[in-house]
């Protein structure tokens, strides 16, 4: 068994290398090869990365890729994307440009309000306690003035607070439920900072309330933390054409590719396994552009999934519908992004991907990730109801297969080549490579 290691994080990054080859590799070259293969040759960027996180050894990549054609209220973008699933990109591309055509994307941000919690338990009267909060709510805000200046310069700052009894969940458990508005910034430091900072001013104003008893003066702060489910920091962004300039098929008039078209998403608007699958589908694009911008994906990740079951029930970020002769496509979900702070300034990828997007402001960021959202459903939605997925999926994966087998590029050629006609599986790319070899 692997020893007990302390100190770990305090060894340098080659004694840490020594460590896990000694016991994980069994000293076996080829592993500490593989980190230092992907070290960089720039030893301050190389630093720049190692200190994102703690006991960083090598550097882990992901493509990072361009998806053009992009018309979003009538500008064109080209959208970043840092995915690794074959054919993300492609899709997105396409699905672009099938829409660039068709009087592109339209997005708008509905509402921008983030929210914190001061999660804490206090032992008596509740009417005391609201009287108590409407004292120092004055006093929580002015505890927090030298926080919020420069945010309130840029227009933002600390909303409201609210006192919140949740003691018919449990027990004495009360909360502030704080809302904010961070402009440009994800916001995180700021929340977290002013809501600590409004814990501490709550216990110590307790501690000399006269009004209270000797345990009514002990509230007792449990957490102060922001809050991920943003239901108020909102997006929409949609796209609509004319029936008769959708897709069409021998087999598939426009009209039936309409029709086809809004019942696969109303499927995922009642059907919870297929929604969670359509959802994915719509992340592989958000996710890939908060990626690429700097952007906590996690974050946005557990706020749209809460989001998708605001309702009690887990539903589809999308929406289809068809009236007077047009298909409207649109999602609507929330989307707390940030262009200033994090590694919006640090990570050189991350401002080579925002001024791609000429520099966005946080709102014009959240409608373009939102239509990143929508274009990858709509591309996964028109292979689904027509050729089904694996058609283009395999496509893609076909590089990879070649890759892993090392295909020369002349195999490379004639095996995409033969696979143009032929339908692509594991098992037929070994079969002709090993053709090709014999
Ligand atoms: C695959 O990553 C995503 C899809 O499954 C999404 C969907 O089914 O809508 C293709």
């Amino acid at each position: 068994m692997t020893p007990v290691v302390s100190g770990f994080s305090k060894l340098s990054k080659a004694d840490k290398i020594k460590w896990l080859a000694k016991h994980h590799f069994n000293d076996d070259q080829n592993a500490v090869d593989t980190l230092v293969t992907y070290w960089n040759s720039d030893d301050g960027l190389q630093q720049l990365h190692d200190e994102f996180t703690e006991n960083t050894i090598s550097n882990y990549y992901l493509p990072f890729s361009v998806a053009p054609n992009f018309l979003i209220n009538n500008k064109r973008y080209t959208l970043p994307m840092a995915i690794e699933e074959s054919s993300v990109v492609a899709a997105a591309s396409k699905a672009a440009k099938f829409w660039q055509t068709r009087g592109g994307f339209k997005a708008e941000v509905l509402s921008t309000i983030k929210v914190g919690q001061v999660h804490f338990t206090y032992n008596g009267k509740p009417e005391k306690l609201q009287q108590f909060f409407s004292i120092i709510k004055p006093k929580l805000l002015a505890s927090v003035s030298h926080m919020t200046k420069n945010m309130e310069k840029r227009g933002g700052g600390v909303i409201d607070i609210e006192l919140r009894d949740k003691t018919s969940e449990i027990d004495d458990y009360y909360q502030l439920h704080c809302t904010f508005e961070t402009v440009d910034a994800m916001g995180a430091n700021f929340i977290n900072s002013c809501l600590e900072q409004f814990a501490k001013t709550m216990t110590t104003e307790a501690k000399e309330h006269h009004d209270f008893s000797a345990t009514e003066k002990d509230i007792e702060i449990v957490m102060s933390i922001l809050s991920n489910y943003v239901p108020q920091c909102l997006v929409k962004a949609s796209v609509s054409c004319n029936i008769k300039d959708l897709p069409s098929s021998p087999s598939l008039s426009p009209l039936q590719y309409a029709n086809k078209f809004v019942r696969a998403v109303r499927i995922a608007e009642v059907e919870p396994y297929r929604a969670v699958t359509h959802n994915k589908g719509i992340m592989n694009g958000i996710d890939a552009v908060v990626l690429a911008t700097g952007n906590d994906f996690r974050a946005i990740e557990a706020g749209a999934h809460a989001y998708a079951s605001r309702d009690g029930k887990y539903t589809s970020l999308t929406h289809a519908e068809i009236q007077n002769e047009m298909l409207t496509f649109s999602i609507k979900l929330p989307l707390a992004l940030g262009t200033v702070g994090g590694l919006t300034s640090l990570h050189p990828l991350v401002k080579f991907a925002l001024q791609l997007l000429e520099k966005p402001n946080a709102k014009k960021l959240m409608e373009i990730t939102a239509v990143a959202g929508l274009a990858q459903n709509f591309a996964a939605i028109n292979s689904l109801i027509t050729t089904g997925i694996q058609q283009g999926h395999m496509k893609m994966h076909l590089m990879n297969i070649l890759n892993q087998f090392k295909a020369t590029e002349n195999e490379k050629k004639q095996l995409i080549k033969y696979f143009e006609t032929n339908a692509v599986t594991h098992s037929e790319v070994v079969t002709q490579i090993e053709k090709l070899r014999a």
